[in-house]
């Protein structure tokens, strides 16, 4: 390698860059709906964030990409965005079709960069839930900072994700991937907020 080789970009910024318009059209989305001016606001915020949560949970489990990152079950929010839901007196929602369908690897790890990515956003929305008197421990659990750190968690995440082998086809999927699961929460955001029948926010004392 010569001196006057040019840096390259690491795939982690590639996918920042090419999620940006994505991530602003889903945070006016979300802020669109105002999910922390009142708790049943809140509520049917926490629904889209279960129902995606859960339907990355076959990725999270993935012997496949458990290999590539051992920590990766345990990054999995599911559990919090469900106990959330009983918190807030809320049954779990049933699911929405067109859930992602055993992606490739490269695919998933695209829609696991989404997923781990908006736990840094979400340092941010717990001081709003904090406003609804929501906690990590109390409705908002799965906003909560996760062991070891938000920054720690990202920094692991990305630096598998940039030292990984994938071949030109499979940056594409990678891509392809992270697009497609943000264009998916925007349709779970817009589902959990339809409908006539707005979640019941009696919420006990925490
Ligand atoms: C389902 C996916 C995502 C959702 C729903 C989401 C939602 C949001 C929202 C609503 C905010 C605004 C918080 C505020 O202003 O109070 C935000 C901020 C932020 N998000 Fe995301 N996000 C997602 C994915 C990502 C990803 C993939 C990354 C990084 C790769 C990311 C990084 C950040 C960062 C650093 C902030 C802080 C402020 C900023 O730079 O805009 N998010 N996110």
């Amino acid at each position: 390698m010569t001196t006057d080789t040019p840096s390259r970009e690491l795939r982690s910024q590639r996918l920042n860059k090419i999620t940006h318009a994505p991530h602003e059209k889903l945070d006016h989305a979300v802020k669109a709906h105002a999910p922390f001016a009142t708790l049943s606001s809140y509520t049917r915020f926490v629904v889209a964030q279960y129902l995606f949560q859960s339907e990355l949970q076959t990725l999270y489990r993935d012997p496949q990409l458990i290999a590539l990152i051992p920590d990766l079950a345990q990054r999995c929010r599911a559990e919090q965005a469900a106990a959330d839901l009983q918190d807030l007196n809320t049954e779990l929602p049933v699911g929405v079709a067109g859930a992602v369908q055993q992606p490739g690897v490269a695919q998933a790890l695209g829609w696991l960069f989404v997923s781990e990515g908006s736990k840094l956003g979400a340092a941010f929305l717990i001081k709003r839930a904090e406003a609804l008197n929501l906690s990590h421990q109390f409705g908002a659990r799965h906003l909560g900072e996760p062991e070891g750190g938000r920054a720690a968690g990202w920094k692991a995440f990305t630096r598998i994700l940039d030292e990984l082998p994938l071949s030109a086809s499979q940056e594409a999927e990678l891509d392809q991937g992270a697009l497609a699961a943000f264009e998916r929460f925007g349709v779970l955001l817009e589902h959990a907020y339809a409908g006539s029948a707005a979640p019941q926010a009696d919420v006990a004392q925490a």
